[in-house]
């Protein structure tokens, strides 16, 4: 647990780690934390004290139909806040918006998003924001695949604009210096990396962002040396090669483990530690004596994750954020209010 006590010394999230141990609070709450963002802000602040009830429905709603929104809530948000900051940006439609940049190909959650906005402004109109509506319905669609449910901070406002040519997500191929830099441009650390790529656990990808693994690692003409080979010819199976381009590009899941079931849990990393990681950027946990640490930490127990989980995701969920006055709150959240 060392590394997690570390994190104490955060400037977020006290109340995240209320739930797990008043030593910990205590000294984090002396640190004072510059939060802008608040626990409970739509209960104690705002004329819809029901939000989180609401959305917290309408995601349970949506889940039983549909549990691939897990991992597509987790990538929207992730796509959101890793560009220009927590202001449902990515949302925004538009000849040259965020979701149209070639790394928001397939992004999906827009229908349930659309759909809580529509409740939220027949019940409360203009008052809960698309971006933390995201950040909400993520936490408890996160919950629903079987991690625990955790406390995060709200009051982010929508920002106005959406550009595709400010969308600087990375391949999943990134050498992992360059992953753990790109991290630390957006003010997060080695922890938050290893732990949010613990939403790997969930969800599919296309054979094209594994197939120089399979086949051609680095331009060797040979699989990665870091693939369990029993592994890779089960993944050769089902992403057989690419020889024309009409060919079609198959989904596979991230996490044979979890599969269909969208189970959230520690196998993700039990995965990277006998080498059977779909993506480059999870295989590379191994590289570093922090990541590696981190992932043998949580393969051994959720218990752990699942702590530094509620930790990161409130990190992650407070990039850049609009409050006070800084942006609306949009009526509809694929269009900017109407002056
Ligand atoms: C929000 O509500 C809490 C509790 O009612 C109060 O202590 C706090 O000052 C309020 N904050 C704002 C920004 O209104
Ligand atoms: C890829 O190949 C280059 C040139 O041979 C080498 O310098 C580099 O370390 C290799 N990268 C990996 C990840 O093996
Ligand atoms: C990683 O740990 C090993 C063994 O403890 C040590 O020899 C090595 O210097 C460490 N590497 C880094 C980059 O800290
Ligand atoms: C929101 O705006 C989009 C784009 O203008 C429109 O297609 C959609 O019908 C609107 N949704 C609602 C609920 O008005």
């Amino acid at each position: 647990m060392r590394r997690l006590q570390r994190m104490v010394f955060s400037p977020l999230v006290v109340v995240a780690l209320s739930l797990f141990t008043v030593a910990i609070v205590e000294a984090a709450v002396t640190l004072q934390p510059p939060v802008k963002l608040k626990w409970q802000y739509y209960k104690r602040n705002t004329t819809c004290p029901e939000a989180e009830v609401y959305i917290r429905h309408q995601v349970e709603l949506f889940w039983q139909k549909d549990k691939s929104i897990t991992p597509k809530l987790l990538r929207l948000l992730y796509s959101d806040c890793f560009v220009s900051g927590c202001d449902a940006s990515i949302l925004l439609d538009g000849p040259n918006s965020e979701k149209t940049a070639p790394q928001n190909r397939g992004l999906g959650g827009f229908a349930l998003i659309d759909k809580i906005k529509e409740v939220l402004e027949e019940r409360c109109p203009g008052v809960v924001s698309c971006a933390d509506i995201l950040n909400l319905a993520t936490r408890d669609a996160v919950h629903l695949a079987g991690a625990p449910s955790y406390p995060l901070y709200t009051g982010r406002r929508d920002g106005m604009t959406s550009s595709a040519a400010s969308v600087d997500l990375p391949s999943p191929s990134i050498p992992l210096s360059e992953a753990l830099a790109y991290f630390k441009s957006k003010g997060l650390d080695v922890l938050d990396f290893a732990t949010l790529l613990g939403a790997h656990s969930l969800g599919k990808t296309h054979c094209r962002y594994i197939e120089d693994r399979l086949y051609n690692f680095n331009n060797t003409g040979k699989p990665d040396p870091y693939m369990d080979p029993a592994f890779a010819a089960e993944m050769r199976k089902l992403c057989p090669p690419r020889t024309k381009k009409s060919q079609s590009d198959p989904l596979v899941f991230l996490n044979p483990d979890s599969g269909s079931n969208y189970i959230f849990t520690e196998t993700f990393y039990k995965r990277v530690l006998s080498y059977k990681s779909l993506l480059g950027v999870d295989q590379q946990l191994l590289f570093s004596n922090d990541t590696l640490e981190i992932t043998q930490e949580f393969a051994a127990g959720f218990e752990d994750l699942r702590k530094s989980f509620a930790l990161s995701m409130n990190r992650m969920g407070n990039i850049n954020v609009l409050t006070g006055n800084a942006g609306e709150i949009r009526r509809n959240c694929s269009v900017v209010n109407k002056k």
